[in-house]
């Protein structure tokens, strides 16, 4: 028998995606629309999402059948995110994918969006599998686990406050740069001097040991608003134009060094020397190659290319194919949950 076939549907936030993925890595159809209706708003605003979702999706999963050159009765099961996400956003997926796997009567597979962020880069590199200290940032979440085997994860650190992309995102704000800003604040920093501005590392201190409770925890909200005080004084002093680059590298500089620190700490504490980064803010260049170089030889650094690092239905699928081959399906009382909690995931001291 041929490997399964798998629909995956991504509504989480604001990218509506469909993916058809056979067994674990042949993609042959994806569809990735970013929505533009929240540009002019400088953030996602979730009413709007939700009914962007509504108006694409039968065209978007439409794309992505005719690109895979097979027919949607054709796939196996049908996967998709249930959350954490926005709430309205969740539940068109869910909504979709529940009609169509009765209408089908295809199973139906219920996949977490930061679990299916570690599946990413398995989709390109068949050795990006676990065991691995996973680092997980994206625009709402930010986690640092240990992953024995896939569905088996043990959490080491997440963030207080802000997550990591959300601390981009605000940042690029300050700089006058449009949403999502990640990607513009890479692109500024390249011009800067990272070493202008001495931004703080939160939650890094030397004398910081394995037990204490901060030791892979992160904080994000008090270094942006340290970005915004000297923001503020460069306008005051109308330095802010020609230092506009130095505050993206000097800030970019400090995201990156403290989460890749935390990263080598899980690395010492787990003696796992493979390292898989996801989620939206993997993207970064810096943060990539900052990683593997800090990491050094001995170890291995795994990431999705772009495309497959920001939110997408490829993920969701390869996600979904994992639950699906656990003889885990959903019921037709599967409902979207903005705060789903993470699968297998041990809380801090478990095992
Ligand atoms: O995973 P993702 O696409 O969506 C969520 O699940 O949240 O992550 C989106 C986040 C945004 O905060 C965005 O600014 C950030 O990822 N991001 C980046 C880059 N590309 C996207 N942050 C830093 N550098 C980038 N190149
Ligand atoms: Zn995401």
């Amino acid at each position: 028998m041929s490997e399964a076939l798998i629909l995956g549907l991504e509504t989480s936030c604001d990218e509506t995606s469909v993916a058809l993925l056979r067994g674990e890595s042949e993609l042959l159809g994806h569809v990735i629309l970013s929505q533009d209706v929240h540009e002019i708003y400088g953030g996602v605003v979730p009413e709007l999402a939700a009914r962007a979702h509504l108006s694409v999706i039968d065209d978007v999963v439409a794309e992505a059948v005719r690109q895979a050159g097979v027919s949607l009765s054709d796939a196996d099961a049908i996967g998709v995110t249930a959350g954490p996400g926005l709430i309205g956003a969740l539940l068109v997926g869910v909504c979709w994918a529940k009609g169509a796997a009765y209408g089908l009567a295809k199973p139906l597979v219920a996949v977490h969006h930061m679990e299916a962020h570690l599946f990413a880069p398995s989709l390109e590199d068949s050795e990006a599998q676990p065991p691995f200290v996973g680092l997980l940032v994206s625009g709402g979440h930010t986690l640092l686990l240990h992953a024995e085997r896939w569905g088996r994860y043990r959490l080491l650190g997440e963030t207080r406050d802000d997550a990591a992309g959300e601390a981009f995102d605000k940042v690029a704000k300050l700089l006058g740069l449009p949403y999502p800003g990640g990607p513009h604040v890479e692109k500024l920093a390249r011009e800067g001097d990272p070493g202008r501005f001495r931004f703080p590392r939160p939650m890094l201190r030397r004398d910081q040991n394995p037990a204490d409770s901060d030791f892979f925890d992160f904080s994000f909200s008090g270094l942006k608003t340290a970005v915004a005080s000297e923001v503020a004084s460069l306008r005051e002093s109308a330095e802010f134009d020609s230092a506009r680059p130095d505050v993206a590298a000097s800030f970019q500089a400090a995201v990156v060094d403290t989460l890749v620190s935390k990263t080598l700490r899980a690395v010492e504490v787990t003696g796992c020397p493979r390292v898989l980064i996801g989620g939206g803010v993997s993207a970064n260049r810096f943060l990539r190659e900052e990683m593997a170089r800090r990491l050094g030889a001995d170890g291995r650094v795994f990431h999705a290319s772009p495309r497959l690092s920001l939110d997408n239905g490829a993920m969701i699928a390869r996600a979904a194919a994992f639950r699906l081959g656990q003889g885990e399906m959903a019921t037709d009382t599967l409902t979207a949950e903005a705060a789903l909690p993470f699968p297998g995931l041990s809380p801090r001291g478990g095992v």
